[in-house]
């Protein structure tokens, strides 16, 4: 079968993950192009991964460069213009979270991908692709743990990255937009529904900085979802051990946890300490499966010409839940989620 040929917007810290599977790991795809406001990154991109055709500006990428797809992996502001041009264009797109940055952005974006149900349109909400992930969906559609009632996430970031997030907290949309996303599509994936109510809150006790800018270092959301479940989000940056991605998903029959310990490998380590087990130190290293599997899967539906499970209206959806709960903790008190 024909090589999918993929050119790549946005070649920072997650972009150039993406571009080193398409590059080299990703048989059915081929790496062709690439663009960057960045000069430094094209020059990464001819020296580390081979591409030539680079581009400072995206719309001259889409209509000179030799591409059947395209990844987008800029910033966020900019996935929706992007979605909307590449598919236009007539390209397939790969978008990484979140959709969008506001609900008119995304609505345009539902718009873009309706036009064009002859292309493929991903949106990548990657943890459904991690191995672990996607085996606790398999065990609660087989029924093992009954019906799921309620999800438990926790997402916190490592402390070693606090002064990036303190710099970005300002622009950042507060704590729930800014890395709830994943945990809010996780909910709505295992739970089959959508919330309808909303509490959030927040707790600051170590970085005064997030506080003088209207946000909190650690952010928590309570969710009554429409068919009676409940979901349960702890957001944080301040992880002293490493990178906390954990969910529990709690049914009638039973319950799963997915990485209740947010370990690096099965390597134990005796020594002075004790038995440690070392933890992840980043996304990078903890879904770097998932990163690669989501875009097999991408690369596979374009071959195939099969929709993706995960579509523009899971981007939509979790974006409003994630500033539904912005709302209701900078008010206080229960949220209606209206859609
Ligand atoms: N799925 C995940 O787990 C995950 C993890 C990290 C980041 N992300 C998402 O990936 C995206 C990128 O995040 P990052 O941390 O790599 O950001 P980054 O700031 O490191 O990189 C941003 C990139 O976008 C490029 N860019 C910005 N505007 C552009 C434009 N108009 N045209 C072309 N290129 C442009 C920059 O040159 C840079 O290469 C964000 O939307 C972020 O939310 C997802």
């Amino acid at each position: 079968m024909k090589k999918v040929k993929v050119g790549i917007a946005g070649l920072g810290r997650l972009g150039k993950e993406h571009a080193k599977n398409l590059a080299f790991k990703i048989a059915n795809a081929e790496l062709t192009a690439a663009c960057s406001i960045v000069p430094a990154e094209l020059e990464f991109a001819k020296n580390e991964l081979g591409v030539t055709d680079v581009y400072t500006d995206y719309n001259e990428m889409l209509a000179k460069a030799d591409i059947d797809a395209v990844a987008i992996v800029t910033t966020s502001s900019q996935h929706c213009w992007q979605i909307a041009a590449a598919l236009d264009a007539g390209k397939h797109v790969f978008s990484d979270k979140p959709l969008g940055v506001t609900i008119e952005e995304c609505k345009m974006a539902e718009a873009a991908v309706e036009r064009h149900p002859e292309l493929t349109f991903f949106l990548g909400f990657m943890r459904r692709f991690d191995p672990s992930y996607a085996y606790a969906m398999e065990k609660i559609k087989a029924g093992l743990i009954g019906k799921p009632y309620m999800v438990k996430a926790t997402g916190i970031d490592p402390e070693a990255l606090v002064q990036g997030a303190i710099k970005f907290a300002p622009t950042s949309g507060g704590i729930f937009i800014d890395m709830a996303i994943h945990d809010i599509d996780l909910m709505r994936w295992f739970l089959g529904s959508d919330p309808v109510e909303v509490y959030a809150t927040g707790a600051t006790f170590k970085h005064p900085e997030f506080k003088e800018c209207g946000d909190d270092e650690t952010g928590v959301a309570m969710y009554k979802c429409a068919n009676g479940s409940i979901g349960f989000v702890h957001v944080g940056r301040t992880a002293p051990y490493g990178y906390h991605v954990e969910t529990e998903v709690v049914g009638t029959e039973g319950t799963l946890r997915i990485s209740p310990v947010p370990e690096k490998n099965l390597c134990m380590i005796y020594d002075k300490n004790g038995a440690v087990k070392e933890c992840v130190s980043g996304f990078p290293e903890r879904f770097a499966d998932a990163y690669r599997l989501e875009m097999e899967y991408f690369i596979d539906c374009v071959q195939k010409g099969v929709k993706p499970e995960v579509t523009v209206y899971d981007g939509t959806k979790s974006t409003q839940i994630a500033f539904a709960t912005t709302e209701a903790y900078k008010k206080g008190g229960i949220l209606k989620i209206e859609y």
